[in-house]
Protein backbone atom coordinates (compact mmCIF):
# COMPACT_ATOMS: atom_id res chain seq x y z
CA UNK A 1 0.00 0.00 0.00
CA UNK A 2 1.55 3.20 -0.51
CA UNK A 3 1.15 6.59 1.40
CA UNK A 4 1.09 10.14 0.70
CA UNK A 5 2.23 10.75 4.30
CA UNK A 6 3.37 8.77 7.10
CA UNK A 7 3.56 9.85 10.81
CA UNK A 8 5.99 7.20 12.05
CA UNK A 9 6.89 6.00 15.85
CA UNK A 10 4.71 7.73 17.83
CA UNK A 11 2.33 6.78 20.37
CA UNK A 12 -1.33 7.17 19.13
CA UNK A 13 -3.97 8.34 21.60
CA UNK A 14 -7.84 7.98 21.35
CA UNK A 15 -10.72 8.52 23.59
CA UNK A 16 -10.41 4.72 24.58
CA UNK A 17 -7.28 3.59 24.07
CA UNK A 18 -3.34 4.54 23.55
CA UNK A 19 -1.09 2.10 21.02
CA UNK A 20 2.07 2.35 19.34
CA UNK A 21 1.64 2.35 15.37
CA UNK A 22 2.57 4.77 12.24
CA UNK A 23 -0.31 6.08 10.51
CA UNK A 24 -0.42 6.40 6.64
CA UNK A 25 -2.07 8.67 5.19
CA UNK A 26 -3.19 9.05 1.63
CA UNK A 27 -5.78 11.60 -0.35
CA UNK A 28 -5.86 13.52 3.09
CA UNK A 29 -7.54 10.11 5.22
CA UNK A 30 -5.91 7.72 7.58
CA UNK A 31 -5.25 4.59 5.16
CA UNK A 32 -3.64 2.62 7.94
CA UNK A 33 -2.62 2.01 11.24
CA UNK A 34 0.27 -0.50 11.31
CA UNK A 35 4.29 -0.98 11.53
CA UNK A 36 7.08 -0.20 9.35
CA UNK A 37 5.21 1.94 7.04
CA UNK A 38 6.93 4.12 4.54
CA UNK A 39 6.42 7.18 2.57
CA UNK A 40 8.32 9.46 0.52
CA UNK A 41 7.18 11.86 3.18
CA UNK A 42 7.31 11.20 6.42
CA UNK A 43 7.09 12.81 10.15
CA UNK A 44 9.20 11.27 12.92
CA UNK A 45 7.03 11.05 16.13
CA UNK A 46 8.79 9.31 18.44
CA UNK A 47 8.68 10.45 22.23
CA UNK A 48 5.48 12.29 20.77
CA UNK A 49 1.55 11.63 21.32
CA UNK A 50 -0.51 11.52 17.95
CA UNK A 51 -3.50 12.58 18.59
CA UNK A 52 -6.75 13.36 16.54
CA UNK A 53 -6.51 17.43 16.24
CA UNK A 54 -8.90 19.58 19.08
CA UNK A 55 -12.31 20.41 17.65
CA UNK A 56 -13.13 23.73 18.78
CA UNK A 57 -17.07 23.57 19.54
CA UNK A 58 -17.67 27.18 21.32
CA UNK A 59 -16.19 30.02 19.05
CA UNK A 60 -17.22 33.54 18.22
CA UNK A 61 -15.59 34.35 15.46
CA UNK A 62 -16.61 36.91 12.72
CA UNK A 63 -19.39 37.71 14.76
CA UNK A 64 -20.88 40.75 15.56
CA UNK A 65 -21.35 41.53 19.42
CA UNK A 66 -24.61 41.90 21.35
CA UNK A 67 -23.38 45.62 22.73
CA UNK A 68 -21.98 46.75 19.36
CA UNK A 69 -18.77 45.97 17.27
CA UNK A 70 -17.53 42.85 15.53
CA UNK A 71 -14.88 40.10 17.64
CA UNK A 72 -11.47 40.90 16.74
CA UNK A 73 -10.85 37.42 15.11
CA UNK A 74 -11.62 36.68 11.40
CA UNK A 75 -12.13 32.84 10.13
CA UNK A 76 -8.22 33.58 8.79
CA UNK A 77 -6.89 34.46 12.21
CA UNK A 78 -9.54 32.94 14.30
CA UNK A 79 -8.55 29.50 12.79
CA UNK A 80 -4.98 29.95 12.59
CA UNK A 81 -4.63 30.53 16.14
CA UNK A 82 -6.77 27.41 16.86
CA UNK A 83 -4.65 25.68 14.81
CA UNK A 84 -1.56 26.83 16.78
CA UNK A 85 -3.56 25.71 19.81
CA UNK A 86 -3.79 21.75 18.50
CA UNK A 87 -7.41 22.34 16.59
CA UNK A 88 -8.23 21.20 13.52
CA UNK A 89 -11.77 21.71 13.09
CA UNK A 90 -14.14 24.62 14.29
CA UNK A 91 -17.28 25.37 15.04
CA UNK A 92 -17.69 28.98 15.50
CA UNK A 93 -21.62 30.58 15.66
CA UNK A 94 -23.57 31.66 13.20
CA UNK A 95 -25.93 34.41 14.84
CA UNK A 96 -29.55 35.57 14.04
CA UNK A 97 -29.76 39.03 15.54
CA UNK A 98 -34.08 39.80 15.86
CA UNK A 99 -35.52 40.60 12.83
CA UNK A 100 -33.53 38.89 11.06
CA UNK A 101 -34.13 35.43 9.09
CA UNK A 102 -32.09 31.96 9.24
CA UNK A 103 -31.57 31.67 5.70
CA UNK A 104 -30.05 35.41 5.28
CA UNK A 105 -28.40 34.96 8.88
CA UNK A 106 -26.25 31.69 7.50
CA UNK A 107 -25.88 33.50 4.06
CA UNK A 108 -24.11 35.99 5.85
CA UNK A 109 -21.86 33.87 7.87
CA UNK A 110 -20.98 31.56 4.39
CA UNK A 111 -20.03 35.10 3.11
CA UNK A 112 -17.28 35.86 6.22
CA UNK A 113 -16.19 32.09 6.54
CA UNK A 114 -16.02 30.59 2.57
CA UNK A 115 -12.36 31.14 1.14
CA UNK A 116 -11.24 31.98 4.96
CA UNK A 117 -10.72 29.46 7.39
CA UNK A 118 -7.80 27.22 7.45
CA UNK A 119 -9.56 24.90 9.41
CA UNK A 120 -12.50 22.98 8.24
CA UNK A 121 -15.43 24.56 9.88
CA UNK A 122 -19.47 24.50 10.54
CA UNK A 123 -21.96 26.27 12.13
CA UNK A 124 -23.90 26.51 15.46
CA UNK A 125 -26.88 28.69 14.68
CA UNK A 126 -27.87 30.85 17.59
CA UNK A 127 -31.64 31.44 17.13
CA UNK A 128 -32.75 34.83 18.84
CA UNK A 129 -36.17 35.07 16.58
CA UNK A 130 -38.13 31.97 16.46
CA UNK A 131 -41.10 33.07 14.53
CA UNK A 132 -43.62 30.66 12.81
CA UNK A 133 -41.57 30.73 9.80
CA UNK A 134 -38.56 29.82 11.15
CA UNK A 135 -39.67 27.23 13.79
CA UNK A 136 -41.23 25.36 10.58
CA UNK A 137 -39.52 26.63 7.79
CA UNK A 138 -36.43 27.37 8.08
CA UNK A 139 -34.90 25.85 10.89
CA UNK A 140 -35.22 22.51 8.94
CA UNK A 141 -33.81 23.92 5.77
CA UNK A 142 -30.64 24.81 8.08
CA UNK A 143 -30.62 20.96 9.09
CA UNK A 144 -31.02 19.88 5.59
CA UNK A 145 -27.79 21.85 4.96
CA UNK A 146 -26.02 19.79 7.94
CA UNK A 147 -25.97 22.58 10.59
CA UNK A 148 -27.20 20.41 13.34
CA UNK A 149 -27.26 22.24 16.53
CA UNK A 150 -28.79 25.54 17.75
CA UNK A 151 -27.77 28.14 20.73
CA UNK A 152 -30.29 29.81 22.64
CA UNK A 153 -29.58 32.35 25.49
CA UNK A 154 -32.02 32.34 28.79
CA UNK A 155 -30.17 36.24 28.67
CA UNK A 156 -29.26 39.63 27.48
CA UNK A 157 -32.29 41.55 26.09
CA UNK A 158 -31.03 41.67 22.58
CA UNK A 159 -30.80 37.39 22.12
CA UNK A 160 -32.88 35.80 25.35
CA UNK A 161 -36.42 33.72 24.33
CA UNK A 162 -39.00 33.06 26.81
CA UNK A 163 -39.32 29.68 28.35
CA UNK A 164 -42.32 28.83 25.30
CA UNK A 165 -40.12 30.07 22.60
CA UNK A 166 -37.58 27.94 24.24
CA UNK A 167 -39.48 24.72 24.25
CA UNK A 168 -40.86 25.31 20.32
CA UNK A 169 -37.49 25.15 19.45
CA UNK A 170 -36.05 22.14 21.67
CA UNK A 171 -38.99 20.33 19.83
CA UNK A 172 -38.27 21.29 16.58
CA UNK A 173 -34.47 20.57 17.42
CA UNK A 174 -35.96 16.88 18.88
CA UNK A 175 -38.18 16.16 15.72
CA UNK A 176 -34.85 16.84 13.27
CA UNK A 177 -32.26 14.91 15.10
CA UNK A 178 -30.61 18.41 16.11
CA UNK A 179 -29.09 19.08 19.56
CA UNK A 180 -30.26 22.44 21.06
CA UNK A 181 -27.48 24.52 23.21
CA UNK A 182 -27.95 26.92 25.70
CA UNK A 183 -26.56 29.72 27.58
CA UNK A 184 -28.28 29.33 30.93
CA UNK A 185 -27.94 32.42 33.64
CA UNK A 186 -32.00 33.76 34.65
CA UNK A 187 -32.47 36.85 33.03
CA UNK A 188 -34.30 38.68 35.72
CA UNK A 189 -31.90 37.86 38.46
CA UNK A 190 -29.39 40.06 36.27
CA UNK A 191 -30.99 42.77 35.72
CA UNK A 192 -32.15 43.16 39.02
CA UNK A 193 -28.19 42.63 40.63
CA UNK A 194 -27.11 44.91 38.02
CA UNK A 195 -29.60 48.10 38.84
CA UNK A 196 -28.55 47.60 42.27
CA UNK A 197 -25.10 48.17 41.46
CA UNK A 198 -25.78 50.99 38.55
CA UNK A 199 -27.97 52.74 41.90
CA UNK A 200 -24.87 52.76 43.78
CA UNK A 201 -22.32 54.11 41.13
CA UNK A 202 -20.64 51.08 41.24
CA UNK A 203 -20.21 50.61 37.05
CA UNK A 204 -16.38 49.32 36.74
CA UNK A 205 -15.81 45.78 35.18
CA UNK A 206 -15.34 44.13 37.94
CA UNK A 207 -19.10 44.25 39.16
CA UNK A 208 -20.01 42.28 35.93
CA UNK A 209 -19.29 39.49 38.25
CA UNK A 210 -21.18 40.58 40.56
CA UNK A 211 -24.48 40.97 38.60
CA UNK A 212 -24.04 37.66 37.66
CA UNK A 213 -24.59 35.42 40.38
CA UNK A 214 -24.01 31.99 40.63
CA UNK A 215 -27.54 31.71 41.55
CA UNK A 216 -29.01 33.19 38.48
CA UNK A 217 -27.18 30.29 36.73
CA UNK A 218 -28.16 27.40 38.81
CA UNK A 219 -31.71 28.60 38.94
CA UNK A 220 -31.81 29.01 34.73
CA UNK A 221 -29.93 25.54 34.11
CA UNK A 222 -32.59 23.92 36.93
CA UNK A 223 -35.15 25.78 34.55
CA UNK A 224 -33.55 24.31 31.12
CA UNK A 225 -33.25 20.92 32.12
CA UNK A 226 -36.65 20.79 33.23
CA UNK A 227 -37.50 22.30 29.64
CA UNK A 228 -35.97 19.67 27.93
CA UNK A 229 -37.27 16.79 29.88
CA UNK A 230 -40.49 18.35 29.36
CA UNK A 231 -39.92 17.62 25.39
CA UNK A 232 -38.11 15.23 25.95
CA UNK A 233 -35.33 16.55 23.83
CA UNK A 234 -31.21 16.28 23.89
CA UNK A 235 -29.71 19.98 25.72
CA UNK A 236 -26.62 21.01 25.95
CA UNK A 237 -25.60 23.43 28.71
CA UNK A 238 -22.90 25.30 27.39
CA UNK A 239 -20.03 27.09 29.79
CA UNK A 240 -21.00 25.85 32.80
CA UNK A 241 -19.39 28.25 35.86
CA UNK A 242 -20.72 26.63 39.16
CA UNK A 243 -20.74 23.82 41.20
CA UNK A 244 -24.45 23.91 41.30
CA UNK A 245 -24.82 23.73 37.79
CA UNK A 246 -22.87 20.88 37.31
CA UNK A 247 -24.36 19.19 40.22
CA UNK A 248 -27.52 19.47 37.82
CA UNK A 249 -25.89 18.30 34.72
CA UNK A 250 -24.69 15.61 37.06
CA UNK A 251 -28.21 14.67 38.35
CA UNK A 252 -29.86 14.87 35.15
CA UNK A 253 -27.87 12.12 33.42
CA UNK A 254 -27.82 10.24 36.34
CA UNK A 255 -31.84 9.87 36.24
CA UNK A 256 -31.30 8.91 32.27
CA UNK A 257 -32.41 12.74 30.75
CA UNK A 258 -30.38 13.53 27.33
CA UNK A 259 -28.15 16.48 29.25
CA UNK A 260 -25.22 17.00 28.15
CA UNK A 261 -22.35 20.01 29.75
CA UNK A 262 -19.50 22.09 28.73
CA UNK A 263 -17.17 24.16 30.78
CA UNK A 264 -14.28 26.40 29.52
CA UNK A 265 -10.44 26.84 30.67
CA UNK A 266 -11.31 30.72 31.96
CA UNK A 267 -13.70 29.12 34.79
CA UNK A 268 -10.80 26.29 35.50
CA UNK A 269 -8.13 28.69 35.69
CA UNK A 270 -9.24 32.22 36.33
CA UNK A 271 -11.11 34.13 39.00
CA UNK A 272 -12.99 37.06 39.32
CA UNK A 273 -9.77 38.25 41.20
CA UNK A 274 -8.94 38.97 37.96
CA UNK A 275 -11.05 41.42 37.32
CA UNK A 276 -9.86 43.81 40.14
CA UNK A 277 -7.76 46.10 38.16
CA UNK A 278 -7.10 49.40 37.95
CA UNK A 279 -9.03 51.18 35.42
CA UNK A 280 -10.65 49.63 32.70
CA UNK A 281 -8.15 46.46 32.99
CA UNK A 282 -10.37 44.22 34.39
CA UNK A 283 -12.81 44.00 31.37
CA UNK A 284 -10.08 42.37 29.62
CA UNK A 285 -11.41 39.28 31.77
CA UNK A 286 -15.40 40.35 31.40
CA UNK A 287 -17.17 37.12 30.14
CA UNK A 288 -20.65 35.53 30.99
CA UNK A 289 -21.02 33.29 33.02
CA UNK A 290 -18.72 35.35 34.83
CA UNK A 291 -15.18 34.21 36.56
CA UNK A 292 -15.72 32.55 40.13
CA UNK A 293 -13.48 31.82 42.52
CA UNK A 294 -10.74 29.07 43.62
CA UNK A 295 -13.59 26.82 45.77
CA UNK A 296 -15.39 26.27 41.89
CA UNK A 297 -12.35 26.01 39.93
CA UNK A 298 -11.57 22.91 42.08
CA UNK A 299 -15.50 21.24 42.11
CA UNK A 300 -15.45 22.13 38.54
CA UNK A 301 -12.17 19.35 37.80
CA UNK A 302 -14.10 17.27 39.98
CA UNK A 303 -16.74 17.48 37.70
CA UNK A 304 -14.68 16.96 34.95
CA UNK A 305 -13.22 13.64 36.26
CA UNK A 306 -16.63 12.84 37.52
CA UNK A 307 -17.36 12.83 33.61
CA UNK A 308 -19.97 15.66 34.29
CA UNK A 309 -18.80 17.17 31.00
CA UNK A 310 -18.43 16.05 27.69
CA UNK A 311 -16.55 19.37 26.24
CA UNK A 312 -14.33 21.91 27.59
CA UNK A 313 -14.22 24.13 25.07
CA UNK A 314 -12.47 27.79 24.96
CA UNK A 315 -15.79 30.05 24.45
CA UNK A 316 -13.34 32.02 22.43
CA UNK A 317 -14.76 35.50 21.85
CA UNK A 318 -11.89 38.34 21.07
CA UNK A 319 -12.52 41.76 21.51
CA UNK A 320 -9.70 44.18 21.67
CA UNK A 321 -9.41 46.28 24.37
CA UNK A 322 -9.63 49.62 22.40
CA UNK A 323 -12.50 51.46 20.78
CA UNK A 324 -13.12 48.39 18.02
CA UNK A 325 -13.79 45.80 20.82
CA UNK A 326 -14.12 45.91 24.52
CA UNK A 327 -14.20 49.68 24.60
CA UNK A 328 -16.78 50.49 21.88
CA UNK A 329 -19.05 52.33 23.85
CA UNK A 330 -16.32 54.64 25.17
CA UNK A 331 -13.21 54.79 27.19
CA UNK A 332 -15.18 54.68 30.73
CA UNK A 333 -18.38 52.79 29.67
CA UNK A 334 -20.47 51.23 32.27
CA UNK A 335 -20.04 47.36 32.69
CA UNK A 336 -23.18 47.11 30.72
CA UNK A 337 -22.38 48.11 27.69
CA UNK A 338 -18.97 46.60 27.60
CA UNK A 339 -18.70 43.31 24.94
CA UNK A 340 -18.55 40.30 27.09
CA UNK A 341 -15.94 37.44 26.36
CA UNK A 342 -12.41 36.61 26.22
CA UNK A 343 -9.60 35.26 23.67
CA UNK A 344 -8.60 31.67 24.41
CA UNK A 345 -8.86 29.47 21.04
CA UNK A 346 -5.25 28.85 21.17
CA UNK A 347 -4.69 28.41 24.67
CA UNK A 348 -7.41 25.97 25.46
CA UNK A 349 -5.36 22.59 24.32
CA UNK A 350 -1.82 23.54 26.06
CA UNK A 351 -3.60 24.48 29.40
CA UNK A 352 -6.02 21.25 29.22
CA UNK A 353 -2.95 19.24 28.43
CA UNK A 354 -0.90 20.77 31.16
CA UNK A 355 -2.66 20.99 33.53
CA UNK A 356 -4.90 17.86 33.28
CA UNK A 357 -3.15 15.46 31.87
CA UNK A 358 0.25 17.12 33.24
CA UNK A 359 -1.41 17.44 36.99
CA UNK A 360 -2.46 14.23 37.02
CA UNK A 361 -5.91 14.76 36.78
CA UNK A 362 -6.65 13.39 33.56
CA UNK A 363 -5.44 10.16 31.65
CA UNK A 364 -4.55 10.90 27.78
CA UNK A 365 -7.67 9.01 26.69
CA UNK A 366 -9.90 11.15 28.88
CA UNK A 367 -7.84 14.72 27.06
CA UNK A 368 -9.16 13.30 23.68
CA UNK A 369 -12.35 12.91 24.61
CA UNK A 370 -12.95 16.30 26.20
CA UNK A 371 -10.92 18.33 23.28
CA UNK A 372 -12.08 16.32 20.50
CA UNK A 373 -14.35 12.73 20.33
CA UNK A 374 -16.65 14.17 22.40
CA UNK A 375 -17.39 17.12 20.25
CA UNK A 376 -17.63 14.65 16.95
CA UNK A 377 -20.05 12.80 18.51
CA UNK A 378 -22.11 15.30 19.87
CA UNK A 379 -22.09 17.52 16.67
CA UNK A 380 -22.73 14.48 13.77
CA UNK A 381 -19.02 15.06 12.89
CA UNK A 382 -17.60 11.11 14.34
CA UNK A 383 -15.74 8.83 12.66
CA UNK A 384 -15.18 11.55 9.83
CA UNK A 385 -13.25 14.20 12.71
CA UNK A 386 -12.34 13.26 15.90
CA UNK A 387 -11.14 9.40 16.27
CA UNK A 388 -8.05 8.20 14.75
CA UNK A 389 -9.46 5.31 12.54
CA UNK A 390 -9.23 3.90 9.09
CA UNK A 391 -10.86 6.25 6.26
CA UNK A 392 -11.03 9.05 9.05
CA UNK A 393 -9.92 12.58 8.09
CA UNK A 394 -6.31 12.90 8.58
CA UNK A 395 -7.14 15.64 10.98
CA UNK A 396 -3.95 15.30 13.05
CA UNK A 397 -2.47 16.50 16.03
CA UNK A 398 1.30 15.43 17.20
CA UNK A 399 2.06 16.48 20.93
CA UNK A 400 5.36 17.12 22.27
CA UNK A 401 4.78 16.24 26.29
CA UNK A 402 8.09 17.84 27.61
CA UNK A 403 8.34 20.87 25.50
CA UNK A 404 7.95 24.01 27.83
CA UNK A 405 6.09 27.35 26.61
CA UNK A 406 5.06 30.31 28.63
CA UNK A 407 1.33 31.83 27.37
CA UNK A 408 1.16 35.18 26.01
CA UNK A 409 -0.49 37.34 23.56
CA UNK A 410 2.69 37.05 21.13
CA UNK A 411 2.08 33.39 20.73
CA UNK A 412 -1.62 32.96 20.47
CA UNK A 413 -1.70 34.23 16.70
CA UNK A 414 -5.31 35.67 17.14
CA UNK A 415 -5.89 39.49 16.85
CA UNK A 416 -7.32 40.38 20.44
CA UNK A 417 -3.71 41.81 21.55
CA UNK A 418 -4.09 40.26 24.83
CA UNK A 419 -4.03 37.15 26.89
CA UNK A 420 -6.14 36.23 30.03
CA UNK A 421 -3.79 33.67 30.64
CA UNK A 422 -0.73 35.87 30.08
CA UNK A 423 2.48 34.28 32.10
CA UNK A 424 0.87 31.10 32.14
CA UNK A 425 3.58 28.02 32.21
CA UNK A 426 2.87 24.82 30.46
CA UNK A 427 4.18 21.35 29.79
CA UNK A 428 3.71 20.10 27.02
CA UNK A 429 2.68 21.37 23.36
CA UNK A 430 1.36 20.80 20.05
CA UNK A 431 4.10 20.79 17.58
CA UNK A 432 2.29 19.73 14.21
CA UNK A 433 -1.33 20.21 13.38
CA UNK A 434 -2.40 18.23 10.42
CA UNK A 435 -5.72 19.10 8.59
CA UNK A 436 -7.19 15.98 6.38
CA UNK A 437 -2.96 15.55 5.83
CA UNK A 438 -1.82 18.52 5.06
CA UNK A 439 0.48 20.62 7.37
CA UNK A 440 -1.15 23.46 8.55
CA UNK A 441 1.35 24.40 11.59
CA UNK A 442 4.68 22.77 11.92
CA UNK A 443 7.63 23.74 14.26
CA UNK A 444 6.19 27.01 14.76
CA UNK A 445 5.03 27.97 10.62
CA UNK A 446 2.01 28.13 9.79
CA UNK A 447 1.99 26.05 6.27
CA UNK A 448 -1.67 26.75 4.99
CA UNK A 449 -3.41 29.09 2.91
CA UNK A 450 -7.10 30.69 4.08
CA UNK A 451 -9.71 28.68 1.88
CA UNK A 452 -8.06 25.49 3.21
CA UNK A 453 -10.68 24.89 4.99
CA UNK A 454 -14.01 23.40 3.90
CA UNK A 455 -17.31 23.75 5.24
CA UNK A 456 -18.28 20.28 7.03
CA UNK A 457 -22.15 18.99 6.73
CA UNK A 458 -22.84 17.33 9.91
CA UNK A 459 -24.99 14.42 10.56
CA UNK A 460 -27.91 14.26 12.81
CA UNK A 461 -27.75 14.42 16.57
CA UNK A 462 -27.34 10.57 17.32
CA UNK A 463 -27.68 9.77 21.34
CA UNK A 464 -27.09 6.24 20.87
CA UNK A 465 -28.95 4.11 22.82
CA UNK A 466 -29.82 7.02 25.47
CA UNK A 467 -33.57 7.95 24.94
CA UNK A 468 -34.13 9.98 27.28
CA UNK A 469 -37.80 9.44 29.21
CA UNK A 470 -41.18 11.09 28.16
CA UNK A 471 -43.06 12.44 30.63
CA UNK A 472 -46.73 11.41 31.41
CA UNK A 473 -48.34 14.23 30.54
CA UNK A 474 -46.76 14.42 27.10
CA UNK A 475 -49.17 11.31 26.75
CA UNK A 476 -52.65 12.90 26.20
CA UNK A 477 -54.31 9.73 25.41
CA UNK A 478 -53.92 9.45 29.72
O1 LIG B 1 -18.96 36.25 27.63
C1 LIG B 1 -19.05 35.52 26.71
N1 LIG B 1 -18.74 34.26 26.80
N2 LIG B 1 -19.49 36.00 25.56
C2 LIG B 1 -19.75 35.25 24.45
C3 LIG B 1 -21.18 35.00 24.28
C4 LIG B 1 -21.65 33.80 25.02
O2 LIG B 1 -22.61 33.93 25.72
O3 LIG B 1 -21.12 32.70 24.90
ZN1 LIG C 1 -23.12 31.91 26.06
ZN1 LIG D 1 -19.95 31.77 23.88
Amino acid sequence: MSFDLVIKGGTCVTASEMFEADIGIQDGQIAALGTDLSAPDEIDARDKFVMPGGIEAHAHIAQNSATGGMTADDYTSGSISAAFGGNTCIIPFAAQHRGMGVTETLDLYDSRAQGASVLDYSYHLIVSDPTEKVLTEELPAAFKRGITSFKLFMTYDKMLINDAQFLDVLSVAKEHGALTMVHAENAGMIKWMTDRLLAHGLTAPKYHALSHPALAEEEAIHRAICMAKLVDAPLLIVHVSTPEGAALVQNARAAGATIYGETCPQYLFLTREDMDKPGMEGAAFMCSPPLRDKATQDSLWQHIQAGTFDVVSSDHSPYCMDETGKLANGPDAPFTVIANGMPGIGARLPLLFSEGVGKGRLTLPEFVALSSTNAARLYGLLPQKGTLAIGADADIVIWDPAAKGVISAQNQHDNAGYSPFEGWEVTGLPITTLSRGMRVVEQGALHAKAGHGQFLVRAKFDAGSRKGTAVPEQNFDL
